[in-house]
Order: C-alpha cells, then sequence, then structure tokens
C-alpha cells in the first residue's frame, strides 16, 4: 500500500535517505524551503497523508487533523519537545507520536553552558565595545560580570538536559547545586542536587536555569514575582520554551536592576521582533532557538525522526515513541 507523507520543511540528508531508502513504498510531499510553510499549505500537504513529519514551529491542532483526515496514523516531530502538538486531540484520534529526546541532550547542555558564561561575563557587550572603540585601555572596573566558582546554581527541571547541564557546570566549582521540579529525581545523587521548593531555589541561586518543558503548570511561571525573590546580581537563563517566561515582567526585572542578566535561547514569539524592548537592554541576551544546533545533531536528530515516522506507517516500534 503506498503511504503519503507530508514534510514541513528542509531536514538533514540523514533522514531523508533514510526514507527514500526504506521498504515501505512512500509518497514524499515536502514543503522545500528552509522557511516555515504557510498554514495554507500545511492544511493542503496534509490531505489524506498517512504521515507527517513536522517541526516545533508547525502548530498541529484539530484543524490540522481534520484536515490530514483519517488516514493519519503517525507524528513525527524534529524535537525533543512536544508543546506545538495538540495531544488530547492526538490521542483521541489514535495517532502515534515520535520525537527526538536524547539525541540532543548534549548539544542543548553546551549551548546552555555557552550562554550562561557569554551572559554572566557579559562577551556579546566585550566584543561589541572591541568593534565601536568602546576599548581604551585594561580597565579595573570595567565589563565585569559573575563567576560560577563558588556559586549557587538552581536548576528549574533537572530532566535529561537538566541533568545534563548540572553535569557540566559542577567542575566550574560550583558550591551547591539546587533544582526544583515535580518531583525529587534519584539521578540527582551524581550531581549532588538538593531538591528544593521552588522560591527557595529562587531565592538562593547566583544562576537560575530554566530547562523544564511548557505545560500549563510552567506557563508563565517566571513572572514578576518570580523575579522579585532573585538576588540582585542574579542571573536568568532560558533554553527551555519562552512562554515559561513572562517576558514583559523579565523586562522590568531587568531594566530596573532587580536582576542582573538574563540569556534567553527561546522567546515569545519566535522570532522576536527587532524591535522588541527586551533586545534593547544591554544585559539582556538573545539567541535565535540554536540548543540543538550543531551539524551532527540535527543530522541524528533527522534520521530518528525518520525512523519513528517509518515506524508509525509501518505499526512496528518506533525508536523513540511519546506516551500519550
Ligand atoms: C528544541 O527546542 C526541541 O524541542 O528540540
Ligand atoms: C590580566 O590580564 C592580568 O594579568 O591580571
Amino acid at each position: 500500500k503506498l503511504m503519503k507523507v507530508f514534510i514541513t520543511r528542509r531536514i538533514p540528508q540523514e533522514g531523508m535517505k533514510i526514507l527514500s531508502a526504506a521498504g515501505v513504498r512512500c509518497e514524499v510531499s515536502q514543503w522545500d524551503s528552509d522557511e516555515p510553510v504557510p498554514r495554507a499549505e500545511l492544511l493542503k500537504g496534509i490531505q489524506g497523508a498517512h504521515g507527517l513529519l513536522c517541526l516545533l514551529s508547525d502548530k498541529v491542532d484539530a484543524e490540522v487533523l481534520e484536515a490530514a483526515g483519517p488516514n493519519l496514523k503517525v507524528i513525527s516531530t524534529l524535537s525533543v519537545g512536544f508543546d506545538h502538538l495538540a495531544i488530547d486531540e492526538i490521542k483521541k484520534r489514535g495517532i502515534r507520536v515520535g520525537y527526538t529526546p536524547d539525541v540532543l541532550t548534549d548539544a542543548t547542555a553546551e549551548l546552555t553552558v555557552a550562554l550562561l558564561l557569554a551572559t554572566a561575563r557579559r562577551l556579546p557587550e566585550g566584543v561589541e565595545e572591541v568593534k565601536n572603540g568602546g576599548w581604551s585601555s585594561w580597565k579595573p572596573l570595567w565589563l565585569c560580570g559573575y563567576g560560577l566558582s563558588g556559586s549557587t546554581v538552581g536548576i528549574i527541571g533537572l530532566g535529561r538536559i537538566g541533568m545534563a547541564i548540572a553535569q557540566r557546570l559542577m567542575p566550574f566549582g560550583v558550591k551547591r547545586l539546587l533544582y526544583s521540579g515535580r518531583t525529587a529525581k534519584p539521578h540527582a545523587a551524581e550531581v549532588n542536587g538538593e531538591f528544593v521548593p521552588l522560591d527557595t531555589l529562587v531565592s538562593e541561586s547566583d544562576f537560575i536555569v530554566v530547562s523544564c518543558s511548557l505545560t500549563p503548570e510552567t506557563q508563565g511561571m517566571c513572572d514578576k514575582s518570580f523575579f522579585s525573590k532573585m538576588k540582585p546580581t542574579a542571573v536568568f537563563i532560558n533554553t527551555s520554551r519562552g512562554a515559561v517566561v513572562n517576558q514583559e515582567h523579565l523586562y522590568e526585572a531587568l531594566s530596573s536592576g532587580q536582576i542582573a542578566a538574563a540569556g534567553l535561547d527561546v522567546t515569545t514569539p519566535e522570532p522576536l521582533p527587532t524591535n522588541h524592548r527586551l533586545l534593547t537592554l544591554k544585559n539582556c541576551v538573545v539567541l535565535p532557538h540554536i540548543g540543538s544546533a550543531t551539524y551532527s545533531t540535527r543530522g541524528v536528530m533527522s534520521a530518528l525522526a525518520a525512523r519513528n515516522l517509518l515506524g508509525g506507517l509501518q505499526g512496528t516500534d518506533m525508536p523513540s515513541e511519546l506516551t500519550l
């Protein structure tokens, strides 16, 4: 039987090769661009499809599922996050979901450490000063920031990625590692992690790293009250999802000096408009959602997404199936 597949973007060739070499007869149509598929094209492209390979920028809701029709068996997302998928609607229809955990853990943890150091040590500001002539001499009080040695780090969400971040930060001489979340994690012992209430983490940490998934509970969690409990010398880092943060409240906290600095790899919306006021702040470093962006990681992600898709089409095991 011929299986119809819709792919919402150009993806690394590793995944495309797996699809074309597969024993299943696939008729693949693809939005063959590096830019997002327009909604109307997605609704058209998915008609009658058995499988969808999508990205975190594609909102897959009831309208998309209705447009697909009853053939749709599997949705494979090229991401570890799945807050862009309407899970209840998907489950109701008996559709399986594949995602890409594990393979992007190291890359995302590395990027988080890079962003933390860049923000705390003010690297983007320094680079800018060298270019614009602001570097007039070595100055004892100039471009000082905050160091990890002897510090307290708080990780919100000690899952796979949070744990990998903790493992990378500990060798910098971190004194205490706090974490919060729904439950205490046995694996936290490996990094001497102390499970504490969120309020304790927020008020005692010198560095706060958000590494939890976006859920109704975590949406808008980092708000006015959260920032008001932070130390004025503390640095806030978010590499999970933008909507965990109330950006208006973050702007107020950064511009009033209530907190020292923020590094964000994720925002709402994405892309962040170039005239957004967060971008006017020197103490805010914003990256364009590049946590998993190494050549090899994106290649492995695309291969995994392709295998998940094929498993779903054939009704066999998927290497990384989301439990719905
Ligand atoms: C990236 O944010 C992902 O969910 O893979
Ligand atoms: C800095 O370059 C120093 O020598 O202290």
